[in-house]
């Protein structure tokens, strides 16, 4: 116990203590050296400058400031505000990606945020200028090349946000969605054992079942019985290429840790929307609702009669992003866990109800055409339970769907003809 004490001093952000008390006391120590510290190198400018000043005296004080300092560097102060972190986002010039990297270069002070992204998406090109901007880098990598990861420089924590996220996609192109997902996933950790650093993955609902989701929802009667999906859902086959991918990505995640000992957190994220989307069809269909809308363009009900009851629940990709903030600061206690994370009830809509919303917003009217077949990795409904997340963090879904649609838009319009130009 002495020695977790001693190492706690030292590396509080790295050391976690049984009790609030003694976390407590560990600050307080922490600050009282970082207020000794403060006092030598007071002296020690005040030396300097004296024309008188003895060489002996000044050697002496910055010893001691040395050494008062190396306790202070990793002080309360330290937490909070010079986290200093090394963080590497892989997909960081992808919608989620980007957001996440300028939201966390502005909320954690001193912190070093680096992207990989190789560009795939075209949409990629326009988030690279938004990361320049911020002078966060971004590595031109692809994620399935185990070596130049490994050239890579050591980072604190590793969030893995680079996936071909398109569900259809993954049954046209299966190769390079098995590539870019699990072979990714895997080149990843093998970059966490080498470097000890701790993993965020992003997950998706998509490892559900896609056939119990069929049968449950077969009783919803025109939205009028919700129900929420929680952890323990079945994950049985079906459940598309793409949540294959993820979910094995997830179980290599498991045995990394348990072999390796590293630290890591799955969020299965439902549907994720907000600014910096595209209102490509496979990007999701919030923002391609209302791209349509804006331009006045074709659109369809595809599947399930083609009638627009579809639901899902939608979240704000702030609000992701706050989470994955709350996760970072909490991952030396809470770690190893698997949560479901989404908009929730209150954010669920069917693709009818967004037609309303949209016409409200646009202040545009268009036709949608009807396409009964459905496909066989589609799904009638999705609704998460937050249950376990709201119950191991104090985080919350802020933002509701009129929030979404509205920060969506304003993207979406302010940079009409720029993304007009994105194939
Ligand atoms: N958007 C959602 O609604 C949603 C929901 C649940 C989970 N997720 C997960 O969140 C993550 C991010 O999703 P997104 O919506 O931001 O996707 P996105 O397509 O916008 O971003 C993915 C990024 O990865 C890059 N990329 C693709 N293949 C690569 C490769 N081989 N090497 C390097 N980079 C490559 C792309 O260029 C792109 O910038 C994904 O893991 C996805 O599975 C997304």
């Amino acid at each position: 116990m002495q020695v977790k004490l001693l190492l706690a001093i030292l590396m509080p952000e790295m050391i976690a203590l049984p009790n609030p008390f003694l976390e407590f006391l560990i600050i307080l120590i922490n600050l009282y050296f970082f207020l000794i510290s403060k006092t030598f190198s007071k002296d020690l400018s005040v030396l300097k400058s004296s024309t008188k000043h003895n060489s002996k005296s000044i050697s002496i004080l910055e010893i001691f400031s040395d050494i008062f300092s190396i306790f202070s560097s990793s002080s309360l102060i330290g937490m909070i505000i010079d986290k200093d972190m090394k963080i590497l986002i892989t997909g960081g010039c992808g919608f989620i990606g980007s957001n996440l990297a300028i939201f966390l270069k502005n909320n954690i002070k001193n912190s070093i945020i680096h992207s990989l992204d190789n560009l795939t998406r075209n949409s990629s090109k326009i988030n690279l200028k938004r990361l320049k901007k911020e002078k966060i880098k971004n590595f031109n990598i692809d994620i399935s090349s185990k070596k130049k990861i490994d050239q890579l420089m050591r980072y604190d924590i590793i969030i893995d946000c680079c996936a071909e996220a398109a569900v259809e996609a993954s049954k046209l192109d299966s190769k390079r969605v098995f590539y870019t997902n699990l072979v990714g996933t895997f080149n990843i950790l093998e970059k966490c054992k080498k470097d000890n650093s701790k993993i965020i993955f992003l997950s998706t609902s998509r490892v559900y079942s896609i056939n119990k989701i069929i049968s449950k929802a077969k009783y919803i009667n025109q939205i009028k019985y919700k129900f929420k999906i929680n952890e323990n859902f079945s994950k049985n086959s079906p459940i598309s290429f793409y949540g294959f991918t993820k979910l094995s990505s997830e179980k290599l995640i498991e045995e990394y840790s348990f072999s390796n000992d590293i630290k890591y957190i799955i969020n299965r994220f439902g549907v994720v929307s907000g600014p910096w989307q595209f209102g490509k069809q496979d990007q999701g269909f919030v923002s391609l609702w209302l791209w349509r809308f804006i331009n006045k363009d074709k659109l369809n009900y595809i599947g399930f009669k083609g009638l627009g009851n579809q639901i899902r629940d939608v979240i704000h990709v702030l609000d992701l992003c706050e989470l994955i903030y709350e996760q970072i600061k909490k991952i030396k206690k809470i770690n190893n866990k698997i949560f479901n994370v989404g908009g929730g009830l209150k954010n669920s809509i069917s693709l009818k109800e967004l037609t309303n919303k949209c016409k409200e917003i646009t202040k545009n009217n268009i036709k949608i055409g009807k396409i009964s077949k459905t496909s066989n990795y589609d799904v009638p409904y999705y609704v998460t339970d937050n249950k376990k997340i709201y119950s191991f963090y104090k985080w919350r879904i802020k933002r509701d769907i009129e929030t979404i649609l509205k920060d969506t838009f304003y993207i979406l319009t302010k940079y009409r003809n720029l993304f007009k130009k994105i194939r």
